[in-house]
């Protein structure tokens, strides 16, 4: 049976592992520690590169808010709202639209115009934003 003085030690050690981990997701902005990221291939300048959400934030609203912002959402009902999705998974879908190995007309297009870091940048940036819930 544990005593009280070390059921706090481990508790104290327990929540200490909790906020290590928890922290470590949220700065950890390179995304490259999911099997399916280091799957792509990317250049390891790429892999390494951390995401810098204000770059993002100034590319989203040039390029991707006509069709992302929630104008557009609440009539288009197949134009994904990108905002709360995890970042690595934007990050992802971009890089296969790039490469052709996920298909659509639109998206192809722009993905084409961005770079790996930029796709980066802009993932992050809508991943920290709020669900705009307006896809019913
Ligand atoms: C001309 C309209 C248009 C523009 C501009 C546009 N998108 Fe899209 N995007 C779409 C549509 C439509 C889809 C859904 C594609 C499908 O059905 O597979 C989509 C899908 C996506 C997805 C996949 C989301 C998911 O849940 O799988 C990502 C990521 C994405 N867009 C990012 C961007 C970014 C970043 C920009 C700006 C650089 C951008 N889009 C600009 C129309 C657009």
């Amino acid at each position: 049976m544990l005593n009280h003085y070390s059921k706090s030690v481990l508790a104290a050690s327990l929540s200490l592992l909790l906020s290590a981990s928890v922290s470590a997701q949220v700065t950890d902005t390179s995304f490259k520690d999911t099997l399916a990221v280091s799957e792509l291939k990317l250049d390891a300048k790429v892999l390494n590169y951390k995401a810098d959400a204000s770059k993002g934030e100034t590319l989203a609203n040039q390029r991707c808010i006509a069709c992302h912002g929630d104008a557009m959402l609440g009539m288009m009902k197949t134009y994904p709202d990108l905002k709360g999705q995890k970042a690595a998974y934007l990050f992802k879908q971009l890089i296969d639209f790039k490469r052709g190995d996920r298909s659509d007309p639109l998206m192809q297009g722009q993905a084409s115009m961005l770079s790996e870091t930029e796709m980066k940048d802009v993932a992050y940036y809508y991943s920290t934003q709020t669900a705009s819930n307006l896809s019913k």
